[in-house]
């Protein structure tokens, strides 16, 4: 079973989350003086990130031995306003005045696969060792239940590898890059952040629905063993459960 955080607005839900990741941070440093802290992208952490860069918190979190990737990318030009690194630099990156060399941004100006080869690569070399480990993967959840750019019915659901790869979604007609949900599930805490109605019948499917795959519901591959996924919900989210 994994563990469902359910608020009664989204704003408390937010100030859990990033608590969550304050301490996330604190443990992580304190184990390998590193936090490997993966963004999700869409429009639900937009709040999160603008939280994170407070007065709130800024002093909170050590941002100076904290590294940031992307859980995915759209594949369009850095600096287009649908790019998930354009969101984070935006309400996180400039107000904490993060450097580049500590954001790992997809390199979209080769192909998809190129760019989904190279970004693991890079990613690997930071790690110095593979498989990848991540200390916080957040994210999201579509009202399909995809997450990440796991999209229904996408050949990426069935990797096996953690890795990045490139994956055509017909439902937004655009390459993404994506993380395997091997990779995800590798990850030391993975926290979803989801609220609204709108997510209710996604969420009911991929959490407490037994009939249908994952195939339809991918959110449903993320899951691990020692319990390490929690949902961060609110009630309408929630409110099918
Ligand atoms: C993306 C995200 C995606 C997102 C969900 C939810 O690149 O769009 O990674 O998985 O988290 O689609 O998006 P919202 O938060 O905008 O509802």
């Amino acid at each position: 079973m994994k563990n469902l955080k359910i608020f009664d607005s989204s704003d408390d839900l937010i100030n859990a989350l990033a608590e969550a990741v304050r301490d996330a941070s604190k443990e992580a440093i304190d184990a390998h003086g590193q936090f490997n802290f993966v963004l999700s992208g869409g429009g639900s952490p937009r709040k999160l990130y603008a939280l994170l860069s407070s007065e709130t918190y800024k002093n909170q979190i050590e941002w100076d031995k904290t590294w940031f990737f992307f859980g995915d990318e759209r594949f369009v030009p850095d600096g287009d306003s649908q790019r998930n690194s354009l969101m984070a630099k935006q309400s996180l990156f400039e107000p904490l005045k993060i450097p580049e060399a500590r954001i790992f941004k997809v390199d979209t100006s080769v192909s998809p696969e190129a760019a989904a080869q190279s970004y693991s690569q890079t990613i690997a070399a930071h790690f110095r060792k593979t498989p990848i480990e991540f200390d916080f993967v957040l994210l999201g959840l579509g009202d399909d239940a995809h997450t990440a750019s796991l999209f229904p019915n996408t050949d990426v659901l069935k990797a096996t590898e953690a890795t990045f790869k490139s994956v055509f979604v017909k439902e937004v007609d655009m390459y993404r890059i994506t993380m395997t949900a091997p990779l995800i599930n590798r990850a030391r805490k993975i926290a979803f952040l989801v609220f609204g109605e709108s997510k209710s019948e996604a969420v009911y499917q991929v959490l407490k629905e037994k009939t249908g795959s994952a195939a339809q519901y991918p959110a449903r591959l993320i899951s691990t063993d020692e319990n390490r996924v929690v949902w961060y919900l609110d009630a309408a989210a929630a409110s099918r459960l």
